[in-house]
């Protein structure tokens, strides 16, 4: 089982790290006394620390030669790149929930995860309401949405997107069991963590290190059946290629990329 720290390097933080770590019951280090025998020891010993610096919140592997930290940027890096040059509504995700120029639909990301993909359709003009249920994710990308929400102050088009996007931590089993008819989401969307293929090279490795804290999504089958009747227009699943289908569930179509598959169970027509 994968072990993991709360740890903190700035003396202004360490309220934080210790809210942190009373709420997810996880060891707190003060990366500062890193040298004191206590906390090599303690380091050493967790796979993982969920580690507080001025820069923003991080999962940072304590294992040698491993990925560098973990954390999410929607200002910066991949997520700045694919937003400016992913290639707007052209791109299979796009596609797949059916947004275009005249429909701005409403979309429920029912396995939030690092937020990308849900950052890509805010981009394009959705709104987004996320969830997640793993404590860690979930605060990586609420400290990644609100750096991209200080951010936005210099930046107006980032300001809006954020401003499009909600995260809610929990269970979407449980809050698509609550949703009434009034609130049903125009689009649901769901990419589960796919079981372990083997440590490839296919794999990254910051895509492995979130495989062994989450774990894989063994109750997917069942979150796809209870979307099937809470969306309005479609459900949208992302697949590895090649893969099977959710719940043994043929969609209406897929739409296959080198890597990835959409399997689109559409329910109405999107207006035009
Ligand atoms: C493969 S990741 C999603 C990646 C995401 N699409 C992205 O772009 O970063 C799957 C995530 O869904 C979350 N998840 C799976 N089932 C869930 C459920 N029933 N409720 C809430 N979160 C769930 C997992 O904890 C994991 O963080």
């Amino acid at each position: 089982m994968t072990s993991i720290n709360i740890s903190y390097s700035n003396a202004q933080l360490r309220c934080l790290a210790e809210s942190a770590s009373l709420q997810l019951g996880l060891p707190l280090i003060n990366i500062d006394n890193a040298d004191k025998p206590d906390s090599q020891n303690s380091l050493k010993s967790t796979d993982y620390s969920l580690h507080f610096s001025l820069d923003g919140l991080s999962l940072v592997s304590n294992t040698k030669n491993s990925h560098g930290a973990i954390r999410c940027d929607f200002a910066a890096g991949p997520n700045r790149h694919r937003r400016n040059f992913g290639g707007g509504n052209g791109q299979m995700i796009a596609k797949a929930v059916g947004v275009s120029g005249k429909f701005y639909p409403l979309v429920l990301d029912l396995t939030a995860g690092m937020g990308a993909d849900s950052f890509i359709l805010a981009s394009l003009g959705c709104r987004l309401k996320l969830l997640e249920r793993n404590p860690i994710v979930y605060r990586l990308l609420q400290d990644g949405l609100s750096r991209a929400a200080t951010a936005g102050r210099d930046e107006p088009a980032l300001a809006e997107i954020i401003d499009r996007i909600k995260l809610l931590e929990g269970d979407s089993s449980t809050h698509l069991k609550g949703l009434q008819a009034i609130d049903y989401p125009d689009i649901i969307y769901l990419d589960p963590m796919f079981p372990t293929r083997k440590k490839s090279a296919q794999v990254k490795k910051d895509m492995q290190a979130l495989h062994s804290i989450v774990g894989a999504d063994e109750d997917a089958d069942i979150l796809l059946e209870k979307a099937l009747s809470k969306a309005k227009y479609r459900v949208v699943v992302k697949r590895p290629a090649y893969s099977e289908f959710l719940a043994n569930t043929k969609p209406s179509y897929s739409l296959e990329g080198k890597s990835t598959r959409y399997d689109i169970f559409a329910l109405q027509k999107i207006p035009k």
